[in-house]
């Protein structure tokens, strides 16, 4: 079981390995989605801990955030195992 914390609320939520981060960004942690299909960056997280436990960065989100390895889309991501913190404000 991987674990997904949220550093804006301290907010721990269990995971099954290998899957999405998509439905607890959006129901336990308010990341808000849009075209789900990783074009409009509206899911936009920070990784400040763990991204190597998620699937590397696919095309389109290297095509959106090049320059920023811990800049992700959520609705990309998948959780492998371990811990990642997901810092979701703007700044
Ligand atoms: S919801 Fe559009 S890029 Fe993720």
């Amino acid at each position: 079981m991987a674990k997904l914390v949220s550093v804006n609320t301290g907010h721990i939520v269990d995971v099954p390995d290998n899957s999405s981060i998509k439905g607890v960004c959006e129901d336990e942690f308010g990341v808000e989605f849009g075209c789900e299909n990783g074009v409009c960056a509206t899911c936009r997280i920070t990784v400040s801990q763990g991204n190597e436990n998620l699937n590397p960065k696919n095309e389109k989100e290297e095509e959106v955030f090049p320059e920023e390895p811990e800049t992700r889309l959520a609705c990309q991501c998948q959780i492998k195992e371990g811990v990642v913190m997901i810092d979701t404000s703007e700044d």
